[in-house]
């Protein structure tokens, strides 16, 4: 069953331009889907090899246009200002903090004049950081996780500060969050949250 879309996603939508967008680490393509039946060009990208074809098969069935690539967002070759949007919902918190940034400066020169960016990812108020952090510190807000990933939160103010120059902040927040499924987190647990879109000014 495909989960109703990022909320962001859903409000802010009518903002981007008809064209075609890059959803980066799709899961079960919830976002990719929503934008595909509103008339967008969808292109996903996906580390788990399960989900692509999923996601490849589900498109073939609903005869939407979505083309998904099996990659690592590291290894992924961004196409430059060609995107009317790029998303990066929750799909970032596994990289070192440097890989982090070097991400959000590629998806800063994929997003062409007026498109927008949309992230969300977590910071050091999620349960998450105070369980790793008291681990070393791999590079900054970075922790190795006993499974072998990285996992790197943001510091407060820390995603509006990459979209600083250049972009117009259409949404900003910070907030904890309860949450009380989860696959290897029993009971109810706060995940702290940042999320942004924002849009990149023409002319920039
Ligand atoms: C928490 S899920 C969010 C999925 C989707 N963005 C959404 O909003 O429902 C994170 C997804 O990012 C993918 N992912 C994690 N690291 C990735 C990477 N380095 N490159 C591409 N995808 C990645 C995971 O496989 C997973 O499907």
């Amino acid at each position: 069953m495909i989960t109703a879309p990022f909320y962001l996603v859903e409000k802010f939508f009518p903002r981007m331009e008809p064209g075609v967008v890059l959803d980066i680490g799709f899961g079960d393509g919830r976002n990719s889907i929503f934008l595909a039946r509103k008339g967008f060009s969808v292109e996903g990208i996906e580390i788990d090899e399960k989900r692509v074809e999923e996601l490849e098969r589900l498109a073939r069935d609903m005869h939407i246009d979505i083309s998904v690539q099996h990659t690592d967002v590291r290894d992924f070759d961004f196409r430059s200002e060609a995107y009317t949007a790029v998303l990066a919902i929750q799909s970032l918190v596994f990289l070192k903090k440097s890989e982090f940034r070097t991400i959000v400066e590629r998806m800063r020169h994929a997003l062409q004049q007026g498109g927008i960016a949309i992230v969300s990812s977590f910071t050091v108020d999620d349960v998450s950081y105070k369980r790793l952090s008291t681990r070393d510190e791999v590079e900054e807000n970075t922790f190795l996780t006993g499974s072998g990933v990285h996992w790197q939160f943001l510091a407060k103010g820390e995603l509006r500060e990459c979209f600083g120059n250049g972009f117009d902040i259409l949404h900003y927040g910070e907030r904890v969050v309860e949450d009380d499924h989860h696959g290897d987190m029993s009971g109810r647990h706060m995940h702290g949250i940042a999320e942004i879109v924002a849009q990149k000014k023409r002319g920039a």
